[in-house]
C-alpha cells in the first residue's frame, strides 16, 4: 500500500492513499506519484513539504478571488460559531436572503430569483427541473425536451450529463434522459485557430436549433442549455453573435434559454456574468464555483421573474416547487458567498479582469509556434492550448504536462486529453501572468 510521509509540522498528510477513490483522476498514477497540496494562500498552493505551486487554474475554475482570503476565512469562522446549520425547507436564515438579493442585483435584466443548491451539477439539474415544472404550470406540458451542445459540460447528474456533450462523460452510463438532442459544437480549427477572444467564424452554427425545432416540433422543447464559454473541453469561446442568435431562435419558439455560468460567472469573463458581456439575457443562469471562490460548496440557479412568478399560484400553504437540497443555502456557504462578493466589489476584480485581458491574450499567444501547439484559444481570463497528440497514446502528453508542471515547475493547471486549460484567480498580477506563461512554455518544450 503506497504511503506518503509526514514531512512538515502541523500539517496532516494522509498516510494511506488507497481508501479515497478520487474523482476524475487517474487513481493509480496519482497514488504512485501523488500531487498533494496542503495549504493555499492567494495565488499559490503549497505542498505538504512547503513547496509553492502557482495556481493557474483557480483550483477547478473556482478560486476567482484567490485562496484563503482573510475576510472570507473570517466570515466562515464567524458563521460556524454562530449558526452551523439551518433548514431552508419551510424555515430560513437571514444570510440566505441577503445573498440571494446580492446575486439577483448582480444579474442582468429581470433575473431576479435565486434557487440555491451545492454544486454546478445540481444547478444544471435544478434548472432543467424548473423549466419542466414551469411549462406544466403554464399549461404547456408537452415541452419536455432539452437541447444541449456537443463538447458541453453541465456536471455529472443525469440531467446535466444528458445535455452534456463530452463522450467520455457519457459513454459508460447508459441511455441517459430521453428527449435530449444536441447542437453542434462551435469549434473549427481551420476557421478559428489562434483567435484572441470570441472567434469571428461560427455564429451560423446557432441556426442548427431551427433544424432541431423542425425535427422535434415547435411545442416539445423546454430549454436549450449552453455555456457562454465551454471550459471543460479546454476553452471554446462563443463565436461572435452566436449567443444572440440562439436567443432570437429561442424567443421565436418560446423555448427557455439557460446559460450555464458555473465557470463564466463571477468575473471570469470580466463581468459578473457572461450574459452581460454578450448582451444577451437568458431565462436562467446556473452558477457555482466563483460564488464562494471555492471556499464552501455552493451552486444555484437565477431565474427570470416571470418563471418564478408562474409557480406562485394555488393555495398558499402548499409547496410550489417540490425540489431542494438539505444544504440549499447552507449558512457557511452563504457567509462565504457574501464575503466573496465583497472582495470582488472592493477590489473591482471583474473590471480588473476586463482590463488585464489584452495582456493575458498577448502572453498566452506568445506560445504559438512552440512544438506541438496546434491552437491557442482565450477569452476573459481563460486559455486553452491544444497539443498534437502522440498517435499511439492520446492524452499522454496532456497528463505528462500536468504532472511535470506540478513536480518540476511548480504550477497547477488542467489537462483535458492533450489540451491544457488555464484560468488563474482574477487577482493574478502581470508578473505572475509572465511567470505562468514562462513555465508553460518550458513544459511544452520539454515534452518528449
Ligand atoms: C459549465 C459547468 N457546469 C457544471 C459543472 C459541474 O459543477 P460541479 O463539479 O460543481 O458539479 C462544471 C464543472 O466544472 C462546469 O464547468
Amino acid at each position: 500500500m503506497a504511503r506518503a510521509t509526514n514531512t512538515a509540522e502541523n500539517i496532516a498528510v494522509p498516510n494511506d492513499l488507497q481508501a479515497f477513490w478520487m474523482p476524475f483522476t487517474a487513481n493509480r498514477s496519482f497514488k504512485a506519484r501523488p500531487r498533494m497540496v496542503a495549504r493555499a494562500k492567494d495565488m499559490h498552493y503549497f505542498t505538504p513539504e512547503g513547496r509553492a505551486i502557482i495556481d493557474a487554474s483557480a483550483g477547478l475554475w473556482c478560486a476567482n478571488a484567490g485562496h484563503n482570503r482573510d475576510s472570507v476565512v473570517a466570515a466562515i469562522q464567524k458563521q460556524a460559531a454562530e449558526l452551523d446549520f439551518a433548514p431552508t425547507f419551510q424555515f430560513g436564515h437571514p444570510r440566505a436572503f441577503e445573498l440571494a438579493s446580492r446575486i439577483a442585483a448582480l444579474a442582468p435584466g429581470d433575473l431576479d430569483n435565486v434557487f440555491f443548491c451545492n454544486s454546478g451539477s445540481e444547478a444544471a439539474d435544478t434548472a432543467m427541473k424548473i423549466a419542466l415544472a414551469y411549462f406544466v404550470a403554464k399549461g404547456q406540458g408537452t415541452r419536455t425536451r432539452f437541447i444541449g451542445r456537443e463538447r458541453g459540460y453541465h456536471g455529472v447528474g443525469f440531467g446535466g450529463m444528458s445535455v452534456g456533450g463530452l463522450p467520455n462523460n457519457r459513454k459508460a452510463f447508459g441511455p441517459m434522459l430521453p428527449g435530449v438532442d444536441h447542437l453542434p459544437h462551435t469549434y473549427n480549427r481551420e476557421q478559428q485557430a489562434f483567435s484572441k477572444g470570441e472567434p469571428e467564424w461560427g455564429a451560423h452554427l446557432a441556426d442548427d436549433l431551427e433544424r432541431l425545432v423542425g425535427l422535434h416540433g415547435d411545442t416539445t422543447i423546454a430549454g436549450v442549455i449552453v455555456e457562454p464559454m465551454a471550459g471543460s473541453t479546454a476553452v471554446l469561446p462563443s463565436p461572435q453573435g452566436y449567443l444572440k442568435r440562439l436567443r432570437q431562435i429561442c424567443d421565436k419558439y418560446g423555448i427557455l434559454l439557460i446559460f450555464d455560468e458555473v465557470i463564466t460567472g463571477f468575473g471570469r469573463l470580466g463581468h459578473a456574468f457572461a450574459a452581460e458581456r454578450y448582451g444577451v439575457i437568458p431565462d436562467m443562469i446556473t452558477f457555482a464555483k466563483g460564488i464562494t471562490s471555492g471556499s464552501v460548496p455552493m451552486g444555484g440557479v437565477i431565474a427570470r421573474k416571470g418563471i418564478h412568478d408562474a409557480f406562485m399560484h394555488g393555495p398558499e400553504h402548499v409547496v410550489e416547487f417540490f425540489h431542494g437540497y438539505t444544504y440549499s443555502a447552507h449558512p457557511l456557504a452563504c457567509a462565504a458567498g457574501l464575503a466573496t462578493l465583497d472582495v470582488y466589489r472592493d477590489e473591482k476584480l471583474f473590471e480588473r479582469t476586463k482590463a488585464i485581458e489584452p495582456k493575458w491574450y498577448d502572453a498566452v499567444m506568445s506560445l504559438k509556434g512552440l512544438p506541438r501547439v496546434l491552437d491557442i484559444r482565450c477569452v476573459g481570463l481563460t486559455c486553452g492550448i491544444d497539443l498534437a497528440s502522440k498517435p499511439d497514446a492520446v492524452g499522454k502528453l496532456g497528463f505528462e504536462a500536468m504532472d511535470r508542471g506540478f513536480h518540476e515547475e511548480g504550477i497547477m493547471f488542467r489537462a483535458v486529453g492533450d489540451s491544457l486549460a488555464f484560468s488563474p484567480p482574477l487577482i493574478v498580477s502581470e508578473d505572475q501572468i509572465d511567470e505562468i506563461v514562462g513555465k508553460v512554455g518550458k513544459i511544452i518544450k520539454a515534452l518528449a
